[in-house]
């Protein structure tokens, strides 16, 4: 049968009846739930159905958004993937948030808590940002870093990235991700990047690639499983790496955004004794908020090294104003952050259709809610 992913609208074929455990979306690698309602017995294809998904916050039916292959599909209107506006509450709330997905993240809330409690100097308020000034004498540096997968690290670096540039700032994208997506996304194809300007094989005009107009970028990509075996072979000084080796470009950029890899290893540590500023989109579920506990951890080790490192800016991201679990969510996040919350990324179907098109998502769809949220969260950034 057809199923559209409930994370990411994706369309695919599943098995009728759905495993018990989920299925895989083949669009963001996310684990979903689909089965027919009592009320749709699959022995009548040509009525239409109805899908009842299990997201993490909630279960919710969906009308006519299943088939049998070959049935007419859909009687009914699909409901609207966002919002028409801010005040457009969408359809309403179908179901009460899953039980065990609200207890799963209450518990990542608490270890949140007593990872603030035991770093008192990230319950600080951070010290002002420095203006981006084209005289600045050094980039400033953002390192977007969640170890969690699928978070949107890519989606909101290179979004970040091509506001500040429309906003007039020099700006470098950095794809820290053997994945190297962010060429990818900004719809170019560069021969060389990050792995080879490190280890000295490309000088930095052959390495930089212009993307748009005050935007270039060190792409990623496998080379850099390369980087890291050099890395991790140094004797000593293998942490700062990456630092030593893009200190020269500083003089180019007003800012540099760094597009780091899910997962912890030698490059999310040099990753961090290159940046100044880090920026953590969560996802707005049970199992992002149990990531960035655990990555508070890893952050925590690393700064006592760098002390001047500082977690200023924390991104909910997949807002859903329409259930109620992401909406408490960011609610409990903002309080426990109130001087770093920054302004929510909003679920949006264009965010994730402007990849495939090599476009931002200024490009791609300029009026939609996406577009408006990294617009709002690049001049709460310092654009
Ligand atoms: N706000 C959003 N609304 C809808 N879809 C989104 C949103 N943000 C990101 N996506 C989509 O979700 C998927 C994961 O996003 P993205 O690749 O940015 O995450 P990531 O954290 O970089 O993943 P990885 O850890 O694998 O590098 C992508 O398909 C992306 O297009
Ligand atoms: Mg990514």
């Amino acid at each position: 049968m057809l199923a559209i992913c409930p994370f990411c609208r994706a369309r695919q074929e599943v098995p009728d009846p759905a495993p018990a455990a989920g299925v895989t979306c083949i669009g963001c690698h996310r684990r979903f739930a689909a089965r027919r309602t009592a009320a749709t017995p699959a022995a009548e294809p040509a009525e239409a159905t109805v899908l009842r998904i299990e997201r993490p916050h909630g279960v919710f039916d969906r009308p006519a958004v299943v088939a049998r292959r070959g049935a007419a599909v859909a009687a009914a209107p699909l409901p609207r993937a966002e919002p028409a506006s801010e005040d457009d509450p969408g359809p309403p709330i179908l179901a009460a948030p899953d039980a065990a997905e609200e207890r799963a993240a209450q518990a990542a809330l608490s270890a949140i808590r007593r990872q603030i409690a035991a770093t008192p100097q990230q319950t600080a308020q951070p010290a002002p940002l420095p203006d981006i000034a084209p005289e600045a004498p050094a980039a400033r540096r953002i390192g977007v870093m969640l170890s969690k997968g699928g978070v949107g690290k890519t989606t909101t670096a290179v979004n970040l990235a091509a506001a500040l540039a429309m906003a007039g700032r020099r700006t470098l994208l950095i794809d820290a991700d053997t994945q190297g997506q962010a060429a990818y996304a900004l719809g170019v194809s560069p021969q060389t990047g990050l792995a080879a300007f490190v280890e000295g094989l490309a000088d930095a005009d052959e390495a930089l690639c212009p993307a748009r107009d005050n935007l270039w970028l060190l792409a990623g990509g496998k080379a850099l499983a390369g980087l890291k075996r050099l890395i991790t072979r140094k004797d000593f000084g293998g942490e700062r790496t990456l630092a030593d080796a893009l200190a020269p470009l500083d003089a180019r950029f007003d800012v540099a955004v760094v597009d780091c890899a899910p997962g912890w290893d030698a490059l999310s540590v040099n990753v961090l004794f290159y940046v100044g500023e880090v920026l953590v989109p969560v996802a707005l579920e049970a199992m992002s908020l149990q990531g960035f506990s655990e990555f508070l951890q890893s952050f925590a080790a690393v700064s006592r090294y760098r002390p001047e490192l500082s977690l200023s800016h924390i991104v909910p991201t997949f807002l859903d104003k329409r259930v109620r679990g992401p909406a408490a969510l960011h609610d409990e996040l903002a309080a426990l952050y109130p001087g770093r919350i920054c302004p929510p990324i909003r679920y949006n179907v264009k965010l994730s259709e402007a990849p495939a098109e090599g476009k931002t998502i200024f490009e791609y769809a300029p009026r939609s809610p996406g577009a408006r949220d990294y617009a709002a969260l690049a001049r709460h950034v310092g654009g």
